[in-house]
């Protein structure tokens, strides 16, 4: 009997979940700004009001469908369409129309909630329209002087949100994937929206061997915390915008606890790259890989199930 999926559909599942998805950072998005977005499959615009508050809108025009970030321009707090000059405000309803004495009451272009929260703008992906139904936290290391200032990278793969983040449940591919000394226990526990997990690794470090504590947290499939401790305090940022059904965004932003101290900037700096390295060891089976839905399982895999049966709330 065949194993692989069928060839029409890669993941047995919705490839675009609700939850919060980041679309920018907020250093990537001045007031006035526009920048012109795909995600879920779809055309969007990114702008910054003048005032400073981000928006998402859909990014063709209701009038005569222009792409709005092709000549778009911010005025004020609404987004200007370049191809007759209707305006949109912050709802997404046109409130100028320059040579019409009434607007249209189906004048209004499609728009998403919008949060900024730790130098990330996150967008709120439902598939039937609704509001969002948990909250993004604040990280206080985020800003903290003790921190580094964030480092962002990116990496577009041809994966899922899933693939990806199941990775921090799977223990035993931490053995074989990134060369921890043994397969680390890791124990998970779910609130409603929060997955949570904890693992404890035993690792080759320049000069023997060291110990560290993983602690993954995910809020909703977009937006993941993963904090280590042992040998320096660091926080990533893991964000996975799904492009399309079969590419997604991936941008981590990496913080270490230096203390100002110099000694510690070399050390951040080379557990950085290690942890890029990390990730790049798992892409060529990401892309590659099929997706079950019911794989299986051995009793040494942890809490591979326990993550699928989380995540479906919002699949
Ligand atoms: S197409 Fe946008 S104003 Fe006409
Ligand atoms: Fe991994």
């Amino acid at each position: 009997m065949s194993t692989t999926m069928p060839s029409e559909s890669r993941y047995p599942f919705n490839v675009y979940p609700n939850g919060w998805f980041r679309v920018a950072f907020t250093e990537d998005l001045d007031p006035g700004e526009l920048k012109r977005l795909e995600y879920f499959g779809k055309k969007l615009v990114l702008f910054r009001s003048q005032g400073g508050t981000a928006r998402l809108f859909d990014a063709h025009c209701p009038h005569m469908g222009a792409h709005l970030g092709f000549g778009g321009e911010v005025v004020g707090e609404s987004l200007r369409c370049p191809f007759h000059h209707w305006e949109f405000d912050g709802d997404g309803k046109c409130n100028k129309i320059p040579y019409a004495k009434k607007i249209p009451s189906k004048a209004v272009i499609g728009t998403y909630p919008v949060v900024e929260k730790n130098g990330v703008i996150l967008m709120w992906h439902d598939r039937s329209g609704g509001e969002p139904t948990f909250e993004i936290p604040d990280l206080p290391e985020i800003g903290d002087s003790a921190w580094t200032r964030p480092e962002i990278a990116h990496w577009e793969i041809r994966a899922n949100w899933l693939d990806m983040n199941e990775n921090c449940v799977d223990q035993a591919h931490f053995k074989y994937i990134h060369g921890t000394l043994s397969i680390p226990p890791t124990e998970a526990k779910t609130e409603g929206h929060i997955h949570r997990t904890e693992s404890h690794f035993r690792m080759t470090i320049p000069g023997g061997e060291g110990d560290a504590t993983l602690l993954t947290l995910d809020h909703g499939p977009g937006f993941q915390i993963v904090r280590i401790s042992g040998l320096i305090d660091t926080i990533l940022m893991n964000t996975a915008t799904p492009i399309d059904e079969e590419r997604s965004d991936v941008r981590f932003a990496y913080t270490v606890k230096t203390e100002g101290d110099t000694r510690k900037t070399h050390l951040a700096e080379a557990v950085i790259k290690d942890l890029k390295q990390q990730f790049e060891n798992d892409i060529d089976i990401w892309e590659n890989k099929a997706c079950f839905k019911r794989p299986v399982l051995c009793d040494g895999d942890g809490p591979v199930a326990n993550y699928r049966k989380w995540y479906s709330q919002f699949a």
